[in-house]
């Protein structure tokens, strides 16, 4: 078993800002990307949607023999991952806004999260805001839009900055000093936002967090990849190859699949 891949979904090719990070810390194990592009955005589509959508993408990667799952997406996580977790059998590792160290470090008691409507009104959401951000301003903001256009590759364009623009105003009107992504796809938005940011406001993401966990769950259930060769990695698409391509290095092959 623990030479079988880890399998990593999101609802596009955004969790691959998170592929990225596990194969840093485990470059010796081999993976299997889904990004269900298709049926992207998951962030305005209600929870029994974006449950059956995760339903999918897991069957299908269990199909393929996948030894843990990474749900690589927050709207998946925050909507699916406990019914996941209660119906297969393999250990599933999901992502969350980073809410709680973002509350922790705040100095203005102000902090601003970027994240989808499907996130941000989980249940799991509110619970952990409430557990760990009661007592500081948070300024939630839907990403409409964001994930469409990382989507169609337009990561660095006028409509991009526009959009970001107008909602990182509230945010800076109330003087935030951290700003959440909880969002998989906005990693790719950081050279942006930190444009359209004052300097002294901290992003933070969840997704060296997720690697991490990843390698201490496959220790702890015996399934770390002893080989001491590289990894193989497969990345499939029902979207536009050409775009998923454009996020990875030039040597990865993506492949088309219409699942
Ligand atoms: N990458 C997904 C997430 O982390 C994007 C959700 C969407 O498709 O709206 O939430």
């Amino acid at each position: 078993m623990n030479t079988q891949p880890i399998g990593i979904f999101d609802s596009g090719i955004g969790g691959t800002s998170i592929w990225k990070e596990i194969h840093n810390l485990l470059p010796n194990e081999d993976t299997i990307y889904l990004a269900d592009s298709a049926n992207a955005p998951y962030g305005p589509k209600g929870r029994e949607n974006i449950l059956a959508l995760s339903i999918k993408n897991t069957e299908y990667l269990l199909k393929k023999g996948c030894k843990l799952i990474v749900v690589a997406c927050n709207t998946a996580t925050t909507n699916a991952i406990d019914y996941l977790r209660h119906t297969y059998p393999v250990p599933f590792i999901g992502i969350e806004p980073a809410i709680k160290p973002a509350a922790l470090q705040t100095k203005h008691h102000a902090v601003g999260i970027l994240a989808t409507k499907g996130t941000l009104s989980s249940a799991l959401f509110s619970k952990t805001s409430g557990e760990f951000a009661s007592h500081v301003n948070v300024i939630e903001q839907v990403g409409e839009g964001l994930v469409e256009l990382i989507e169609s590759g337009k990561v660095q364009s006028e409509d991009m900055r526009n959009l970001l623009k107008g909602y990182l105003k509230p945010m800076i009107d109330a003087h935030i000093d951290h700003l959440v992504l909880g969002c998989t796809h906005y990693p790719y938005l950081i050279p942006l936002l930190t444009e359209l940011l004052p300097k002294h406001v901290k992003i933070i993401d969840s997704g060296e967090a997720v690697a991490r966990q990843t390698k201490a769950i496959l220790n702890q259930h015996g399934l770390i990849n002893k080989a001491t060769t590289n990894g193989k990695h497969h990345f499939f698409t029902n979207g536009n190859p050409d775009i998923m391509k454009s996020l990875l290095n030039s040597t990865s092959t993506v492949e088309f699949l219409d699942f």
